[in-house]
């Protein structure tokens, strides 16, 4: 009989509003607006941000779970939503006090909030939408 459990990943979508400007504080508006376009608006904008957190590891043979997704969905209420929704990123986040506040820093910014909170047997990836269009993944790379 082969004892080696099998693997499956599970995944939470969850979602959050919130309001950033991407710029460089050295730089011009002008520069900033050629470089992030209007995401370098001065009096900011909006995002309907669009996460979904996946854990990937072994399937537990008597409880039929890679981890619980209700724990999952309260642990990225806590966690994430709570320190963004509804936020000014860049003024109220103070991950972001010095670091642009793109989709990809936020997405690390994710991946740091819950990782202590999670199995270390599990690896966990983020995918953070913040647009129907433009989406990042990050997963602890270094
Ligand atoms: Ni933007």
């Amino acid at each position: 009989m082969n004892t080696k459990p099998l693997r499956a990943s599970v995944s939470r979508h969850a979602h959050f509003n919130a309001a950033h400007r991407l710029y460089v504080k050295t730089w011009t508006d002008a520069q900033n607006e050629a470089q992030f376009g209007p995401c370098s608006n001065p009096r900011y904008h909006g995002h309907n941000y669009e996460l979904i957190v996946k854990l990937t590891g072994p399937i537990d043979p008597v409880t039929g779970y890679v981890y619980d997704l209700g724990t999952l969905s309260s642990l990225i209420k806590r966690e994430v939503e709570a320190r963004l929704d509804h936020r000014n990123l860049n003024e109220e986040v103070p991950e972001f006090f010095d670091r642009v506040p793109s989709a990809e820093f936020i997405a690390v910014a994710i991946w740091k909030w819950l990782r202590p909170h999670l199995p270390v047997h599990l690896d966990l990836h983020i995918t953070l939408y913040e647009t129907p269009r433009n989406f990042v993944e990050y997963d602890g790379a270094q």
